[in-house]
């Protein structure tokens, strides 16, 4: 096992009718900003429970933060934040919503040019205005971590920047609120939770018991309840096993001590700037293909999630490497995520543009040896087609 610190200051309320928790949490002087998204929070009931809790506090509304958000709208947020002096921010929705939500409240009291946290990776974030969080849709893990993915939308530069300001002070899983969730939003949740433990665990061994079982624990409980939620959308302890999946996907515990990939996610981020295609769909295309181009050099892990999560005994080790690939396309597929870039209408016409971003932007030594390099990209993205 590798060495590591670790430190996680997200406290969390889970559970039905924990959203009335948040009370406790903010201060009864505070001026406070709910942010949310596209509105789905208004049909639900979610933000009549959100404002019954808030009774006696003065708060604001910014609606409007888009999936994959844009850094053009959150610089409008900010400057509400300033000209009502907001000393909370309370974000409502999924990882869209807390991700824009942690810029906000980064940027209000941020003294240089906003893009500057994004180009910095939030660096020279030195405060941020405290942040809670009720999350409707189980995916990304933003609940419970510091980081976040902002998108400029002038130049298609999906970007990431992280900070441990903008931890949350405390969020809210209350699983009932994912009951309005449509498939494609469940399906996408289940793939990302997935895909994140995978970039932790898929590398090769350090002798990482701990990480490496809670890992493998993460991904039967996604193969096992994650088509349930699909059929019976209304089932809470599939909801709850699924939420609570998501947030310890990402939340820092899997990483501790281990080597990371990652290169899934850097490509599909890309993809998404470029093409728009959800973050869990870039996921679904291109894990598989990374898994096939790095099939020798993620051997050992490969074969310990045939062995332990699939039960995979048949066949030599390549065929229960290629058993493994297609398992785990299936599931995707399954979830309601399809897993080639055909499916999305894209051809080999993108790999260039991909490519192209990918070195703007410097990530060009990806995967957990840092060996996969643009050509390597290239290679991959011919897989995924
Ligand atoms: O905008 P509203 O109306 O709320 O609708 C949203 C949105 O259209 C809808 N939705 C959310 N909760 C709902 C609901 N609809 C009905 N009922 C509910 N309870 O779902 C749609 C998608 O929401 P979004 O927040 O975009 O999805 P997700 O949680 O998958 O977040 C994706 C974003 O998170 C980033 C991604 O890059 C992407 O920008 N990620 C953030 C990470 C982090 N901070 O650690 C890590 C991830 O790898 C990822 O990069
Ligand atoms: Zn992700």
């Amino acid at each position: 096992m590798n060495n590591f610190s670790y430190k996680n200051t997200t406290k969390i309320h889970f559970g039905k009718g924990e959203i009335s928790k948040i009370k406790e949490e903010i201060p009864a002087n505070a001026r406070v900003l709910i942010t949310y998204g596209g509105g789905s929070i208004k049909k639900n009931g979610i933000f009549d429970q959100v404002i019954d809790a808030l009774t006696g506090i003065t708060f604001f509304e910014f609606g409007g933060i888009e999936p994959n958000p844009h850094f053009e709208t959150l610089v409008k947020a900010v400057e509400f934040a300033r000209k009502e002096k907001i000393t909370y921010i309370l974000a409502v929705g999924g990882g869209s919503v807390i991700d824009g939500s942690k810029f906000i409240a980064a940027g209000t009291l941020y003294r240089n040019e906003l893009w500057e946290i994004i180009e910095t990776n939030g660096a020279h974030i030195k405060e941020a205005i405290p942040l809670g969080c009720v999350l409707t849709l189980a995916a990304t893990g933003s609940e419970m971590n510091k980081g976040a993915s902002i998108t400029r939308a002038e130049t298609k530069d999906k970007l990431f920047f992280g900070s441990t300001h903008v931890f949350p002070k405390f969020s809210v899983l209350d699983p009932t609120t994912t009951y309005s969730l449509p498939a494609r939003q469940v399906g996408n949740g289940v793939v990302d939770t997935f895909v994140h433990v995978v970039e932790q665990y898929m590398t090769y061994p350090v002798n990482a018991k701990v990480q490496d079982r809670f890992a493998e624990g993460l991904l039967m409980t996604l193969l096992e309840e994650g088509k349930k939620a699909l059929i019976t959308p209304e089932d809470y302890d599939v909801r709850a096993n699924l939420m609570w999946a998501a947030t310890m996907a990402l939340n820092g515990t899997l990483a501790t001590g281990v080597p990371t990939d990652w290169a899934s996610h850097m490509i599909g981020l890309e993809l998404t700037g470029l093409y728009g295609l959800d973050h869990a769909q870039t996921l679904a295309v291109l894990l598989p293909a990374v898994w096939l181009y790095k099939k020798e050099q993620k051997k050992e892990k490969l074969l310990q999630y045939a062995d332990r999560v699939l039960n995979i005994k048949q066949g030599d080790d390549e065929e229960k490497i290629l058993a493994v690939i297609a398992h785990t396309s299936q599931f995707f597929t399954d979830m309601g995520v399809p897993t080639r870039l055909q499916d999305y209408g894209l051809d080999e016409t993108i790999i260039q543009p991909i490519i192209e971003k990918l070195e703007q932007h410097k990530f060009v030594k990806l995967g957990e040896y840092k060996d996969i390099t643009p050509d390597d990209v290239r290679s991959i993205l011919k897989l995924a087609l």
